[in-house]
């Protein structure tokens, strides 16, 4: 993983935004993602639906529906849709041959049903998120809190050190009201068959490995911005 400072990141997440939001036309309906680097995007969406630009979008977790419409953009429920025109959302890894690994903000299980929906699912990251191999980032799993002993012994079966995400000492909840497990499965070799494996397990509700998911990652590097697709 590339090393580089703050600064430097956010300005490539906002050229990565700015580069993505131009696919966005009239009439669209846009997925939105959760994140730092989709905060751009959606901060530019706001700004050109002040200027004019039709859109309505649903959003994968509260904290973006909250920004978009305190923006002013109309949001749909997820659940009444069958497609979706374009998204745009993050990462936190990506290879060459788009496959990711996403969930760190928690909002996975949501993202995911943007990206199956989306005629177009763009991902937009920093120059850091590109990897040769995904699993340095652990592999977040939302689990249906029943089921939480049970699909941790599944993982760790899988391979995977497990390690329940949790904020101020407390289990983090995501927005569905299930906790996360964090599972470190080291450098992924085959990550469509672990992501197979992965959702045989019952009371797995998600996980964050997005294969077969994205149209194309709009990656910038400080200097040049950089399509893979
Ligand atoms: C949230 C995600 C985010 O897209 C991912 O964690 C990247 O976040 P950021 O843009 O803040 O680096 O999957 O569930």
């Amino acid at each position: 993983m590339a090393t580089i400072d703050k600064t430097q990141q956010d300005a490539e997440k906002l050229t990565a935004a700015l580069a993505a939001v131009k696919y966005v036309k009239d009439g669209d309906v846009v997925g939105l993602g959760t994140g730092s680097t989709t905060t751009f995007a959606i901060k530019e969406l706001g700004k050109r639906v002040k200027e004019g630009l039709k859109i309505t979008a649903v959003a994968s977790s509260i904290r973006t529906e909250e920004l978009a419409k305190s923006l002013g953009i109309e949001i749909l429920d997820l659940g009444s849709l069958s497609t979706i025109d374009i998204s745009i959302d993050g990462a936190d890894e990506f290879t060459e041959t788009l496959d990711l690994i996403k969930g760190g903000g928690g909002a996975l299980f949501r993202e995911k049903i943007i990206a199956s929906l989306s005629k177009n699912a763009i991902i937009i990251t920093d120059a850091s998120k590109k990897v040769k191999k995904l699993g340095a980032f652990t592999v977040p799993v939302e689990v249906i809190p029943l089921a939480y002993q049970y699909v941790f012994d599944q993982v760790t079966a899988l391979g995977g050190k497990g390690q329940l995400r949790s904020i101020e000492n407390k289990p983090f909840i995501t927005d569905n009201g299930n906790l996360i497990i964090d599972a470190d499965f080291g450098l992924i070799d085959d990550p469509a068959k672990l992501a197979f494996d992965l959702n045989q397990i019952n009371g797995l509700l998600a996980h964050g490995l997005f294969i077969n998911l994205t149209s194309k990652v709009i990656m910038s590097d400080g200097t040049d911005i950089i399509v893979f697709e």
